[in-house]
């Protein structure tokens, strides 16, 4: 049980990046009494205590399962801590969910000649957005899905499948008036070669899928798809924007028993007033790929940038600039004393609840020690598990990271130190539940006032703060070529002043 941490070595060398300057900032502030805290980790391993936390939220969880979707489950508790401007949620405008599909649409189709396989790749939340790209191409095609098959990852090498991930029956009975879904190709096709299309270009139309695919769909009455990130474009008809956020907001629920943790856990976190999720994006993996170097040390640094040059394929940024301008120009992720100052200079108070999300990261949890420091309530689900809770779940990386999603999507407040496919889908999910807080950080502007020492902290604070005056979650029409599912206004919210247009 890992609620007492133990911070006894930690790496004091700092990077170019790293201001001594700020780190003394940072260390200089009063520590948590120690005998309180020590009370509190007695409290937290006293099996006795627990025991009455999983009772007290069993009744918790049952009552928040009645309560609708779009209700914030934090109302009630919430209103107690308003005295913190950092916990205030954004003005959503009046938006709520609207998904009124036009008439004309609505039919479900009984055809039963045409199925539409695909393989979906990819981390948890790469697959999600695969998921609901396949039901609209269903859609689109008027075929049959087949339950999307999890292709598995040469990294994680987790087997998981659709089922063990998320809740299959509801999945089949939310979409069940949009598109016939099937768990298996039926008998009379199973004999079908499926033929598979590899060469859907990026971002295809409508216009295009029906034109390419239904000849051959109807000959031979299997489409087999894969390697579908952002081959549908991104702006659809009206209707098939509304069927993307049904999909994605209400048709995927992760499976009970990730649910049943997540909630748990969520409450373990909430128990003592609101609480902030960070999704960290610091594994060893995210530093190769974007260019970018973690600014733990020297020989940190050395690590990646060998790992890199051994492994040049894996870099995904622009290759043509230095790691310095990577950096300003806002493509690196943010690393743990950046964040610190981030959501500190943003009204984080001391006392706050912090989840964490994310894997290791690279130079191990001791790299979070500006957080810890600063932050001393500071868990990730390793942390708030029980014994034995994790266990069926650690070997299998979605399982893992359904389980930060959850947490993550009923914080108070939510940032991301990157951006990525699960800060994009919570900060969408959070828009569409109501706008909760959800943080943006403004890199690119935000990173000068970073390297300049002779600010002093208070003029720091202020100039982050407005930065960041627009980027809390607040409603946020989405522009053309962005996804639907991470700006759900207009064509998924409205408010009483909001004239549709169907695109
Ligand atoms: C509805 O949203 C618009 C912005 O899109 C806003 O100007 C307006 O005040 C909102 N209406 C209500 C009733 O909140
Ligand atoms: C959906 O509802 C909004 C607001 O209630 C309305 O303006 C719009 O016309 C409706 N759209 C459809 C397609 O019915
Ligand atoms: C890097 O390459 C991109 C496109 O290939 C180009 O637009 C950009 O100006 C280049 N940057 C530098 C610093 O050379
Ligand atoms: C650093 O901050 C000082 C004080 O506000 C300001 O005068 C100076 O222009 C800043 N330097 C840079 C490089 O932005």
């Amino acid at each position: 049980m890992g609620l007492s941490k133990n911070h006894q070595c930690y790496i004091a060398v700092p990077s170019h990046i790293v201001n001594s300057h700020l780190q003394n900032m940072l260390s200089s502030e009063k520590k948590i009494t120690p005998s309180l805290s020590r009370k509190f980790k007695l409290l937290l391993t006293n099996p006795r205590f627990w025991i009455f936390l999983v009772f007290l939220f069993g009744f918790v969880g049952l009552w928040l399962d009645f309560l609708p979707f779009s209700q914030n489950p934090c109302s009630i508790s919430r209103e107690l801590f308003t005295a913190s401007e950092f916990w205030k949620q954004p003005d959503g405008l009046g938006y709520r969910p609207c998904l009124n599909f036009s008439e004309t649409s609505r039919e479900i189709l009984k055809d039963k000649t045409r199925y539409l396989m695909v393989v979906v790749s990819g981390g948890m939340n790469q697959q999600r957005n695969q998921i609901v790209d396949a039901v609209v191409i269903a859609r689109i095609l008027e075929a049959a899905l087949v339950v999307p098959i999890f292709q598995v990852n040469p990294i994680w090498a987790d087997e998981s499948e659709f089922s063990d991930i998320f809740n299959l029956d509801h999945f089949k009975n939310v979409l069940g008036n949009d598109v016939r879904i099937v768990s298996s190709l039926p008998s009379t096709h199973v004999m079908t070669r499926p033929v598979e299309e590899k060469r859907t270009p990026l971002h295809s139309s409508p216009q295009w899928i029906r034109s390419h695919y239904t000849r051959k769909l109807r000959r031979d009455g299997v489409l087999l798809l894969r390697g579908l990130d952002s081959r549908l474009s991104k702006d659809l008809p009206s209707d098939l924007q509304k069927l993307r956020c049904k999909v994605a907001f209400h048709a995927l629920r992760f499976n009970p028993s990730i649910l049943e943790l997540g909630n748990k856990l969520t409450e373990r976190m909430r128990s003592k007033g609101p609480f902030l999720a960070l999704h960290l994006r610091m594994e060893k993996d995210v530093w190769v790929r974007t260019g970018c170097l973690p600014g733990l040390s020297h020989e940190y640094d050395e690590m990646i940038n060998n790992e890199r040059k051994r492994r040049p394929d894996l870099l995904t940024s622009r290759s043509n600039i230095t790691y310095h301008e990577r950096k300003l120009a806002g493509l690196c992720p943010l690393n743990a004393l950046e964040v610190t100052r981030l959501i500190k200079a943003l009204g984080a108070p001391k006392g706050a609840r912090i989840y964490w999300a994310g894997g290791t990261p690279f130079g191990g949890k001791e790299t979070l020690q500006p957080l810890t420091k600063e932050f001393p309530h500071f868990y990730n689900k390793e942390d708030l598990a029980l014994p034995g809770e994790l266990e069926t779940f650690s070997k299998k990386a979605s399982l893992m990271a359904a389980i930060d999603y959850i947490v993550c999507e009923n914080s108070d407040v939510f940032m991301p130190s990157h951006g990525g496919n699960m800060g994009h889908a919570i900060q969408g999910h959070r828009a569409y539940a109501g706008h909760k807080k959800t943080i943006t950080p403004n890199k690119r502007q935000m990173l000068p006032h970073f390297l300049n020492s002779s600010l002093s902290e208070s003029e720091f604070n202020k100039i982050i703060l407005d930065l960041h005056k627009d980027s809390l979650g607040q409603p946020e029409l989405r522009k053309r070529g962005r996804d639907v599912t991470k700006y759900p206004v207009p064509e998924c919210m409205c408010n009483s002043t909001t004239i549709h247009s169907s695109m």
